[in-house]
């Protein structure tokens, strides 16, 4: 193979250098003494040369070269008296040679120093950008555990003191309407107030739930009978708001380790969000798939769930909050269900990201690890 032309260039041109010169000095008459003089001295620029190109290594060897082709010159071809004189530049020509190589060596030597040194500030730079995304990260996390952790005993106590005479109300409007005929104008009024008891009843649910968290039971599920059923469970609600739900599975490992009850409370959720927030007709598109990227000796690790909704999107400055409790922009929101949901999949090793472009929908990607992957 011919190497490249940068490659023997320069050595070429180095040796044809040495053989113009050495050629000069056999050709030219013993007496043209200045000539002689003039030669020997440009034996300099390939010695200059050869120690600028290869360093410590180039510049002997181009000297040593030059002796070994020159040597013979002067030993053999008479010059009489100048002989001394020729025989002493050659330790000079060998002492150029050593210290231009030695000045290239060490500049090189340098060189490489300042890029090491370039190369490691330039990791310690990535490391401690990565170290603030992760701390910002954490510290969103703490702050929201801590809105939960006081959520949670500020509802602990509440819904103690508030369930029990909801109870009682709720008790006596049962009482209370069988004095009234369904069909008589008052019937209508209690029907509310228990409609409106009842949804008080959920809040509190919620907020106990939050209080007291259940301690996930952990079982092998498998997502798609989970996805299966409550689309079954929200098909009315979703008529309602004639949102159309589509379902389609990845065909492959599905199952994972998870608390059944848990995992359905997150993903529906998920998805009555995803219904309400589709006024007038939409679809709801929900999907499965194997992270791709992710395999661990061919076999993949993680099971995504696609919550795709045509709703109106998220806003940008919202995409940040909509996980921390009590943020809604719901009329009658609570603003837990999302936080809740964050937790569960935090609990469950999971992650939880949202896409969103007003206008156009949203997407929520669910990551879950796959039953039997490392570390489960
Ligand atoms: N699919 C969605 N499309 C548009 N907005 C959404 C969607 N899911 C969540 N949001 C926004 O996130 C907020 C918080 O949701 P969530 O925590 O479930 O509380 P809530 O439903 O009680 O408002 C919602 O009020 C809404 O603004
Ligand atoms: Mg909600």
């Amino acid at each position: 193979m011919i190497p490249p032309p940068a490659q023997w260039l320069r050595p070429a041109s180095l040796v044809a250098a040495i053989v113009i010169v050495t050629l000069g000095h056999f050709l030219t008459p013993l007496n043209r003494q200045i000539q002689h003089d003039v030669l020997v001295r440009l034996y300099y620029l390939p010695i200059v040369l050869g120690g600028l190109w290869y360093g410590l290594r180039g510049g002997l060897g181009t000297a040593g070269l030059i002796t070994l082709v020159y040597l013979p010159h002067v030993l053999v071809v008479e010059h009489g008296i100048m002989t001394i004189g020729y025989l002493l530049e050659i330790p000079i020509l060998i002492a150029v040679g050593l210290l231009v190589g030695l000045m290239v060596d060490r500049q090189e030597h340098y060189r490489r120093g300042l890029e090491i040194q370039t190369e490691t500030l330039a990791q310690s730079h990535r490391e401690l950008q990565e170290q603030t995304r992760l701390l910002l990260e954490k510290e969103t996390q703490l702050r929201r555990a801590d809105r939960l952790s006081a959520l949670g005993q500020l509802s602990a106590g509440l819904a103690h003191e508030i369930r029990n005479p909801l109870g009682s109300i709720k008790g006596a409007v049962e009482i209370l309407q069988d004095d009234y005929p369904p069909g008589h104008p008052k019937a209508e009024f209690y029907a509310i107030l228990l409609k409106e008891v009842e949804r008080l009843n959920d809040v509190l649910t919620n907020f106990l739930s939050f209080a007291r968290p259940v301690t996930p039971r952990f079982a092998p599920v498998d997502v798609r009978e989970i996805l299966t059923a409550l689309e079954g469970l929200i098909s009315g609600q979703a008529r309602a708001h004639r949102v159309q739900i589509f379902l389609s599975f990845h065909v492959g490992p599905s199952r994972v380790m998870a608390d059944e009850m848990l995992l359905k409370q997150a993903f529906l959720n998920i998805m009555l969000n995803g219904v309400e927030a589709i006024p007038e007709g939409g679809d709801l598109a929900i999907s499965t798939r194997l992270r791709p990227e992710s395999t661990a000796g061919g076999r993949p690790e993680w099971v995504e769930v696609v919550f795709d909704d045509t709703g109106p999107g998220i806003p940008e400055e919202d995409q940040g909050r909509i996980f921390d409790p009590f943020f809604t922009t719901k009329k009658d929101g609570t603003g837990l269900g999302l936080a809740i949901t964050h937790r569960i999949i935090e609990n469950h090793h999971g992650t939880i990201r949202v896409m969103s472009q007003r206008g156009k929908g949203t997407t929520f990607v669910v990551a879950l690890p796959l039953e039997g992957a490392i570390g489960l």
